[in-house]
């Protein structure tokens, strides 16, 4: 069984991922509901690569890629969560982790291997690798030939391989991203976004024909019913 001897997570995580500190609370329901909206918008075709985004900064992206990638996970179902934010990676953290190797050398070193970087979690079928060192050219590295091998590689040894990635106005790298994938997730942090501002990044994201599967409205207050909503638009 490959990751078993190598890599593993050894602290506990961050309290941000709710799905495993709290696995009956609501938070946690909402993502299994989250978990079955997807998957109800991949009957023709399953959706095995899938990218995290943003319109902007700060919107919640590596929570619910974090927890989404937790809850997908299960005994019979292996899912990689990838650190493609190579700007602020945060995977590390959350995980704690160290961050010496992951994606960067993937991408940068003919060498590495995937089972080398990779880390095993203490939650059952969920792996992560880390955005690696900050290179200074992301966009460059996530749209090369290696990263296309990389991730024919990866879906050899995972069911599912979710990335998480900086926001869309920002910079290139999620489009770029969203151009190799199966589908693609919007986190919309509530009263935080213009409209202006999610239409520009649809159409980048409609430019490249990025497959969106829906979005997750994030930051809803506790007084309300729910704190994540989905809206798929399948
Ligand atoms: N629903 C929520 N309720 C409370 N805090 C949240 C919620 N979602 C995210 N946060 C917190 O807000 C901060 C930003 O969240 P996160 O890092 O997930 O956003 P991000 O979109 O990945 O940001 P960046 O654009 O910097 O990558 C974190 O400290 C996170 O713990
Ligand atoms: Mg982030």
């Amino acid at each position: 069984m490959i990751f078993k001897k190598r890599k593993e997570v050894n602290g506990s995580e961050r309290p941000g991922l709710v799905v495993v500190n709290k696995p009956s609370s609501v938070i946690s329901e909402q993502f299994r509901t989250i978990r079955t909206n997807i998957q109800f918008s991949m009957i023709d075709e399953a959706i095995r690569t899938m990218v995290v985004t943003s319109a902007g900064p700060g919107a919640g992206k590596s929570t619910v890629a974090a927890n989404l990638a937790s809850t997908f996970a299960s005994e019979d179902k292996r899912v990689l969560l990838v650190d493609a934010d190579l700007r602020k990676p945060t995977v590390h953290k959350t995980f704690k982790v160290r961050n010496s190797d992951g994606l960067t050398l993937l991408l940068t070193d003919k060498q590495a291997h995937v089972e080398d970087v990779v880390y095993r979690t203490h939650t059952e079928g969920l792996y992560i690798l880390t955005s690696g060192a900050i290179p200074p050219n992301p966009a460059e590295l996530l749209s090369s030939k290696r990263m296309e091998e990389l991730k024919r590689e990866m879906l050899d040894y995972f069911d599912m391989i979710i990335f998480d990635t900086p926001p869309v106005l920002a910079v290139t790298d999620a489009q770029v991203l969203a151009s190799k994938t199966d589908g693609v997730l919007i986190v919309i942090p509530k009263g935080q976004a213009s409209k202006e501002e999610m239409h520009k990044a649809k159409d980048l994201l409609d430019k490249v024909k990025a497959n969106i599967l829906g979005a997750v409205l994030n930051r809803v207050e506790k007084s309300d019913d729910n704190y994540y909503y989905y809206y798929g638009d399948k």
